[in-house]
C-alpha cells in the first residue's frame, strides 16, 4: 500500500521551546498530524507543552505508552498506536512523533521506530538538545581532556551502577526518581557526593536546583530529574 505522508520522529529538547532545532520547528509546521506521547499516569505531555509554540492548526492525536520495563509485555498497545500512525501516513498526512530531549535517547519513540522502520514508511527522525546536556551548559558543568563521562540510569541493577561509578571521572545519572536516596549513599562511597548537583524539570516552570544532594538525600523527587556530578579525589 502506498504511504504518501512522512513520519518525523522530532526531538523537542528537554523544556525550553527556544531549544528545539530549526529542522524540529519546520518538521512539526509541516505536520497535518502532531502525536503527543504521555503515561499511564499523567494527563498532560510535557513534549507537547514545548512544542505548542510551532503548532497552530495540525490535529493533534494523545497517545498513551506504558514505561517500558519490558517492552514484549507492552508490544500490543505500542502496536495499536503504531498503526494508529500508519492509518494517517496512508491517509497522506504528514505525522510528528514528539518526544523530549533526543527521541533516540531512552525514549519510548525508540520502539515506535522499530515497529514503524519496515513498513514502508517515509521516516525522518531528528535529533533534539538531550537534557543531560542541555542541564550541563545550564549548571556550568564541562567534559575535560580525558574524562570518562558515564550516563547511568538509576534504574540499572545496583552491580552495575557501582562498577561504571568505579571507572568514571564524571557521571550523568538519569531517572533517579526512585531510588535517589541510595543513588546519594552510592555517589558518596565513590567521593562523588560533594560535586554533585541535580536538576528537576530543567527548562518548565516549575524547575529546581539542587547543589547539597545529601542534605535532600529523602526528597521524593520529579520523575524529570537528572543528577551531574565527579570525583572528588
Ligand atoms: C525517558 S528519559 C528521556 C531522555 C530524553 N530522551 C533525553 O534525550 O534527555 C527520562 C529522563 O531524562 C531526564 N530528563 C528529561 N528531561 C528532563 C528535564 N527537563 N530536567 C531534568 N531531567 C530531565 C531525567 O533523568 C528523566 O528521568
Amino acid at each position: 500500500m502506498t504511504m504518501d505522508g512522512k513520519f518525523f520522529g522530532v526531538g523537542v529538547g528537554p523544556g525550553d521551546p527556544e531549544l528545539l532545532t530549526v529542522k524540529a520547528v519546520n518538521a512539526i509546521k509541516n505536520s497535518n498530524v502532531i502525536i503527543a506521547p504521555k503515561t499511564e499516569k499523567k494527563e498532560g505531555s510535557v513534549a507537547l507543552q514545548i512544542a505548542e509554540p510551532y503548532i497552530s492548526d495540525a490535529k493533534i492525536i494523545f497517545q498513551t505508552f506504558p514505561m517500558v520495563k519490558n517492552f514484549e509485555e507492552s508490544q500490543e498497545i505500542f502496536q495499536h498506536n503504531a498503526n494508529q500512525i500508519l492509518e494517517c501516513l496512508r491517509a497522506g498526512k504528514n505525522v510528528s512523533f514528539l518526544t523530549l530531549g533526543d527521541p533516540m535517547f531512552f525514549s519510548t519513540y525508540i520502539y515506535v521506530y522499530e515497529i514503524l522502520k519496515n513498513s514502508g514508511a517515509q521516516i525522518e527522525t531528528i535529533s533534539g538538545v538531550p537534557a543531560f546536556l542541555a542541564i550541563a551548559s545550564h549548571v556550568g558543568r564541562a567534559a575535560y581532556g580525558n574524562d570518562i563521562v558515564t550516563i547511568i540510569p538509576a534504574t540499572a541493577p545496583k552491580e552495575k551502577i557501582v562498577d561504571a561509578l568505579k571507572f568514571s571521572d564524571a557521571t550523568v545519572l538519569m531517572k533517579v526518581y526512585k531510588n535517589f536516596s541510595e543513588i546519594v549513599e552510592l555517589l558518596e562511597s565513590e567521593n562523588m557526593v560533594e560535586n554533585a548537583v541535580l536538576v528537576s524539570r530543567y527548562g518548565l516552570d516549575d524547575e529546581k536546583i539542587l547543589h547539597d544532594v545529601k542534605a535532600h538525600q529523602s526528597d521524593k523527587l520529579n520523575y524529570l530529574s537528572t543528577i551531574l556530578t565527579r570525583r572528588t579525589k
